[in-house]
């Protein structure tokens, strides 16, 4: 691996300053930028401008643009995904069992699109034993990018600390992603969902995924014991991405959490810092509509920056979590879009983070958009779950 790390001994005021000029080489040869001194200069588009030149400075001309925001991102990133399919049903794939002692119920729900059984996934629940319709409970939701994870005792399982989450009075819903959509390019392995609904629709993978954990919510509204109107959607890396634009594009997910997200998720992409377009829409061009591919290299002619899809959320409240040493998912410009979807936040009345610099370990979190960066490396960490509980209860108990 071409990689070259240096870890800045002075981590905060690395993330604004690594010193050693790092560069990382993509399989297909792409050089990106991991130095600081080296991020170009660039002006951020204001969500906020109108086209006449004025600023918008009310909620309602901001709902008005609002459409048109994520129009851009529809038509020039992740594509446009079909509403609710009419013939959605729910089925038990298996009888709800009891695990952890008795005290987390886990249930298997087949999510079917039609009446085809080819055209379904499965979503898995675990929901604090009590849970019941006098006491409904909130959710986290996410893509789980390893089939196992959910399986006690598997290398994975630390990523979904399922009996600490019950254990706190939340449920959980994940839904395997390659179930819904291959996370492989669907021209050469069909049987995902942008397969079942042919070439109408412009759809990436991240689309689709978002698309379902829609779809899981549409089953969580069924369930008594649940309360729907209290569900965070949280993800990890390209997981990270989806819960980021599934929040985007569905405003019944309460909550977003995006953990290390990186390009195309949190991180601003002015920057070109890290991973950038060209290298993101070639080793996963199935990430994203085809209309994408032509921003690679051209991070400026992107009409929005990530800042924006991140103000998509607002007045929601909004959880962007990075970690110091992974850089190709540029910590500080995560922070950068934490802070600058804060103005959007602020017409509704609420606080965007504080603005201060990042300090290591600590979270910005007083807020109702928060951002944290902690020590280690690109993961989703059983820790990363206890800022992300922290702030859930704040705003969704
Ligand atoms: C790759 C990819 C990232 C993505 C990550 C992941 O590193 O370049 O964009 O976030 O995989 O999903 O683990």
């Amino acid at each position: 691996m071409l990689r070259k790390i240096t870890l800045s001994i002075a981590i905060l005021a690395g993330m604004a300053s690594l010193a050693d000029a790092q560069v990382y080489i993509d399989r297909f040869g792409n050089a990106c930028n991991e130095n600081e001194a080296d991020v170009p200069e660039y002006t951020l588009p204001d969500p906020l401008a109108k086209k006449c030149g004025r600023k918008i400075t009310t909620v309602k001309a901001w709902e008005k643009k609002r459409p048109s925001v994520l129009g851009i991102f529809e038509d020039e990133m992740y594509g446009h995904a079909p509403g609710r399919p009419e013939g959605l049903h729910f089925e038990l794939a298996c009888p709800d069992e009891l695990i952890y002692d008795g005290k987390v119920l886990r249930r298997s729900v087949r999510i079917c699109i039609d009446d085809n059984p080819e055209h379904s996934f499965v979503a898995l629940i675990h929901l604090p034993a009590d849970a019941s319709a006098e006491h409904p409970v909130p959710m986290f939701e996410g893509i789980n990018l390893f089939e196992d994870a959910l399986t006690p005792g598997s290398p994975h399982s630390y990523r979904w600390p399922v009996e600490y989450i019950c254990g706190e009075g939340f449920g959980l819903a994940t839904v395997f992603h390659s179930s819904i959509e291959k996370d492989v390019d669907f021209t050469k392995v069909a049987g995902g969902v942008r397969d079942w609904y042919g070439p109408e629709y412009d759809w990436g993978a991240i689309a689709a995924w978002a698309w379902g954990l829609s779809r899981v919510l549409d089953y969580l509204e069924t369930c008594p014991e649940i309360d729907a109107t209290r569900v965070a959607v949280i993800g990890h890396s390209r997981g990270g991405k989806t819960a980021l634009w599934a929040g985007a594009t569905d405003s019944r997910f309460a909550m977003v959490c995006s953990n290390c997200s990186g390009c195309c998720g949190a991180a601003i992409s002015r920057r070109v810092f890290g991973e950038n377009f060209k290298s993101i829409s070639q080793v996963f061009p199935y990430w994203f509509t085809p209309n994408f591919y032509k921003y690679a290299d051209n991070e400026n002619a992107f009409p929005a920056d990530q800042h924006w899809l991140a103000a998509l959320i607002a007045p929601r409240p909004l959880y962007i979590g990075s970690a110091i040493e992974d850089l190709w998912a540029d910590p500080r410009g995560e922070w950068l879009t934490a802070v600058n979807a804060g103005p959007v936040y602020e017409l509704y009345g609420k606080q965007g983070v504080s603005g201060r610099e990042p300090e290591l370990d600590v979270p910005d979190a007083e807020g109702t958009v928060a951002y944290r960066v902690r020590t280690g490396i690109h993961s989703l960490l059983t820790s990363d779950w206890y800022d992300y509980m922290d702030f859930a209860k704040k705003h969704l108990k």
